[in-house]
């Protein structure tokens, strides 16, 4: 085995990286009120905000999109796109959508009356949202290792069998669909192994509740099945797809993530019952069902991404890079959640930053440090984000796909080197001005 992982695959096109001094970062950050959302991408050299629509493009999809066919109904895309997603999942009715949050929104406005329940292993944000907008409740059913930072179970995105037949039990007639999130990005990108996904899928079967699995990373997920859980090391990952798919009566999906695009999105259902009113409503508000809010071409570029995305070569650099990033993190005593995520790198910067109470935003200043370290760009989940119902304060560095490389990430841990030696010395922060709701994206601060 060689030590090395490398990228597999060759550049074509390039963009330049924007590389700025540390003093022109100063001025920038203090100008933007030390947060990170206000300042522009072209002043970031690394941007880990999100992994999600910033994937880099092969020359295989953006060869598809100059054939894509535009027209209104009945595309020869919309057919290459179904045909693809039916191939992979099994599930035969598609629906088209621009991105996540729009297939949730459809789905449970179908499916929620106000004081119905939806449990999961973990919910995401805009999944909860979507939910609890409608009267509903979402119900975060996670095992309990899922919420330990420093526990090293190989599957921390499970959900608790026990407490989720409980649930159903009590509740089963408030319950109008139940469902998993793989991987589990609120957990820290953490995987679901095929045992549990098997458990959940028959306690739903058994109280007569559908599931539907949110499935943005599914792929990330089947490798971490193939790589982790007993007995399936030798079977495809496509496979192993397909295994899980089985399992579930149909899924959500932000094709941003494992859809290799930077826009798209989509509903698949093994089933037809629900599909007649979701098409309703997709014209409604997203499109005509055949392109449901997308243009031809990002239907063709998403159907071939669905293909790369299962490359076992792809997923194992893909996989390698969290891990490696993690590793050498600890490695120079920065703490991290454990283990590593498929999509993203968490520092617990409450630890890391001991010297600084909550009050005072570690997590807000780890982020703010290592944008004047090198530019990097990454996301407070903490006190910011959370306000006082903050448990953790994490900084997520989220990778996106196929766009840096491995000398980007050693450059980047280097400067972090050259950080921990002066860590005792990063201050604190405190908010001068923030809106009422989802302050994290527009709140002022000054330095301590
Ligand atoms: N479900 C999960 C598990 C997600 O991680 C996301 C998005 C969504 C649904 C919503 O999809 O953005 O296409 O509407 N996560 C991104 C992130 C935003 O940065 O983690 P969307």
């Amino acid at each position: 085995m060689r030590k090395t992982i490398i990228e597999p695959f060759k550049i074509k096109v390039t963009e330049p990286l924007a590389l700025r001094t540390r003093k022109e970062r100063e001025v920038i950050l203090e100008a933007a009120h030390y947060n990170l959302f206000l300042i522009r991408s072209e002043d970031v050299t690394f941007d880990f905000l999100t992994d999600s629509g910033t994937t880099a493009m092969s020359a295989n999809q953006w060869a598809s999109m100059m054939v894509a066919d535009e027209s209104y109904a009945g595309s020869r895309s919309f057919h290459k796109f179904r045909d693809k997603v039916t191939s992979i999942t099994g599930y035969g009715h598609v629906i088209p959508t621009h991105q996540g949050r729009a297939s949730e929104r459809l789905l449970f406005g179908v499916l929620l009356k106000p004081g119905m329940k939806v449990p999961s292993n973990n919910h995401f944000d805009t999944t909860r949202a979507n939910i609890e907008a409608l009267g509903a409740q979402a119900v975060d059913l996670v095992i309990p290792e899922g919420r330990i930072p420093e526990n090293e179970h190989p599957f921390k995105g499970n959900i608790d069998l026990a407490r989720l037949d409980s649930f159903c039990r009590e509740f089963k007639d408030r319950i109008p669909v139940g469902m998993l999130t793989i991987t589990n990005n609120t957990g820290g990108g953490q995987p679901v192994s095929l045992e549990n996904i098997r458990g959940a899928a028959a306690i739903y079967r058994k109280h007569g509740i559908p599931f539907i699995l949110d499935a943005c990373r599914f792929a990330e997920n089947a490798w971490f099945i193939k790589t982790r859980e007993n007995g399936c090391g030798g079977i495809p990952v496509r496979e192993l797809v397909r295994q899980v798919f089985d399992e579930a009566d149909g899924c959500l999906m932000s094709a941003k993530k494992d859809g290799l695009v930077n826009i798209g999105g989509f509903i698949a259902l093994k089933d037809p019952a629900w599909v007649q009113e979701l098409r309703n409503q997709l014209i409604l508000t997203e499109g005509f069902p055949t392109y449901g809010g997308l243009a031809a071409r990002d239907l063709e570029a998403l159907a071939t991404g669905l293909d790369e995305v299962l490359d076992e070569d792809y997923l194992r650099y893909r996989i390698a890079t969290s891990a490696y990033m993690a590793r050498r993190l600890n490695g120079m005593g920065i703490p991290t959640v454990k283990p590593a995520g498929g999509h993203a790198v968490y520092i617990d910067a409450a630890k890391l930053l001991a010297h600084l109470p909550k009050e005072q935003f570690p997590g807000q200043a780890l982020a703010a440090e290592l944008y004047l370290q090198d530019g990097v760009r990454s996301c407070e989940i903490g006190s910011v984000m959370f306000g006082e119902a903050a448990s953790m304060e994490l900084v997520r560095l989220a990778f996106p796909r196929r766009v840096y490389t491995q000398s980007h990430f050693d450059y980047i841990l280097e400067g972090l080197e050259e950080l921990m030696s002066r860590t005792g010395e990063i201050r604190g922060f405190k908010i001068v001005e923030a809106p009422k709701f989802l302050r994290h994206f527009t709140a002022k601060f000054a330095r301590l």
